[in-house]
């Protein structure tokens, strides 16, 4: 059992973003734009799944779940609140934001399938955030030069995904633990995530007006390719998914609970522990 807390960020998103906040760096700000603009709909997916999945659980599991999957809910509400208004200031600069309207698409599509799949799809989906969660904070160089509370706010976000890692998780393995539906939702999910991330980067590299200058795209591979880099040293985590005996407590979620133990001056709990 996780305890999972609730914390407000202490940072004032009001003011207007700079069209390239990331360090002036076209590539970095493009792709965390992108990741950004997933969020307030993938968040809210995550939030209906385990919700539904909960209320699905047999009452002896329901009651074992219960508190964590309200940390869980407040978590992830506060990063879909959070970056929906970091979205806002994207909306202002002229982005469109296509990856939501294809993720919606895709949710009407799928509406009607089993609370089980979504779980997976979930439980997937926060693999994902929780490696390469795990990779920004093991190298916040990645926002080198940008704005301290944008900083603060990534990393945030960062810390408690790999808090919350295994949630979805032991709810799936807790109402299904079929290990073949688990499989085939990560590859579904990897596919499609990774492949509408790279769509909205290049858009917005488009909009920026730097898709084709070279200088995008070796910022493009040191970010994400290079031996360090997000996307290749998160292999190894990726890969980890397909082992039968998996599980994201395996994955060490120490540079999350030190970012949150040193700039506990930077948030405010909100709720009170569960799971206490
Ligand atoms: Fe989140
Ligand atoms: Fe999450």
């Amino acid at each position: 059992m996780t305890q999972l807390v609730v914390r407000r960020l202490l940072i004032d998103l009001q003011p207007a973003i700079a069209a390239r906040w990331n360090g002036g760096d076209a590539f970095r700000t493009a792709f965390f734009n992108a990741l950004s603009m997933s969020f307030p709909v993938g968040e809210q997916y995550f939030i209906d799944s385990v919700r539904n999945a909960l209320k699905a659980l047999p009452a002896a599991q329901r009651e074992r779940f219960a508190d964590e999957v309200q940390g869980f809910i407040g978590q992830e509400a506060t990063h879909r609140r959070i970056h929906a208004l970091f979205n806002g200031h994207l909306a202002a600069q002229g982005l469109p934001n296509d990856i939501e309207r294809r993720a919606l698409r895709r949710l009407q599509a799928n509406a009607q399938r089993d609370v089980r799949v979504h779980l997976a799809a979930t439980a997937a989906t926060e693999h994902f955030t929780a490696i390469f969660a795990s990779w920004l904070l093991r190298h916040p160089e990645a926002l080198e030069g940008a704005e301290p509370r944008l900083r603060t706010l990534w990393l945030w976000h960062a810390a408690e995904e790999s808090e919350h890692r295994s949630t979805a998780f032991d709810v799936y393995q807790a109402l299904s633990g079929d290990h073949a539906w688990r499989i085939r939702l990560f590859r579904y999910v990897s596919v499609i995530f990774l492949w509408d991330l790279t769509r909205q980067t290049v858009i917005n590299l488009w909009h920026d007006g730097s898709l084709l200058r070279f200088g995008t795209w070796r910022s493009g591979w040191r970010l994400l390719l290079a031996r360090d880099g997000m996307f290749r040293a998160s292999f190894g985590g990726w890969r980890d998914y397909f082992a039968r005996d998996f599980h994201p407590s395996q994955h060490d979620a120490a540079p999350g609970r030190a970012w949150l133990r040193e700039h506990a001056a930077q948030y405010a709990v909100v709720g009170t522990p569960v799971g206490a």
